[in-house]
C-alpha cells in the first residue's frame, strides 16, 4: 500500500517535514519495487538506503532538540534508538535470507506504520514544542 503525504502529517517546521516526506516516499519506492518482483540485490540496496535516510535524519532531528533543549529529547530519542534496534534486526535477518518479497513487507510495514505514529505523536509535539506553541504532553 502506498502512504500519502498530506497536511496531517506536517509539523510545520519544514527541514523535519521534507525529510519526513522522503522517507514516505522511499517506503513507497520500496513497496512499489516490492511489488514489481525487483530482485533480493535491488531490494536489499533501497532498503538500506532507507535505513541510511533514516539514521542520518535521527540524527539531525536529536541535534535540533539538543538545539533547543527539548525538554522530553532523551525520550524522544530512546523512541527513535528502539526503531534502529528493530530495523537492524529485520535487515540483518535479510541479508542471511535475502530480501524476500515477504520480508521487504514485512519492513515496509513496520517503517511506515511507525513513521506514521511517530510523526503524528512525538515529532508533532517536538515541533510545537521548537516553534515555540503549546507544548502538551497529553
Ligand atoms: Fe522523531
Amino acid at each position: 500500500m502506498a502512504y500519502l503525504w498530506d497536511k496531517n502529517l506536517e509539523t510545520g517546521y519544514k527541514l523535519v517535514d521534507d525529510q519526513h516526506r522522503e522517507l514516505i516516499n522511499a517506503v513507497n519506492a520500496l513497496n512499489e519495487a516490492n511489488y514489481a518482483g525487483q530482485g533480493s540485490h535491488e531490494l536489499l540496496e533501497i532498503v538500506l538506503f532507507l535505513i541510511r535516510y533514516a539514521n542520518r535524519h535521527f540524527r539531525e532531528e536529536e541535534a535540533l532538540q539538543r538545539r533547543f533543549h527539548y525538554p522530553e529529547y532523551s525520550r524522544h530519542k530512546t523512541y527513535h534508538d528502539d526503531f534502529k534496534a528493530q530495523v537492524n534486526g529485520l535487515s540483518k535477518k535479510m541479508m542471511g535470507e535475502g530480501a524476500t518479497p515477504e520480508l521487504v513487507n514485512e519492513v515496509a510495514v513496520f517503517i511506515g506504520e511507525w513513521l506514521i505514529n511517530h510523526i503524528k505523536g512525538d515529532d508533532f509535539a517536538m515541533a510545537a514544542f521548537i516553534q515555540g506553541g503549546q507544548y502538551t504532553d497529553s
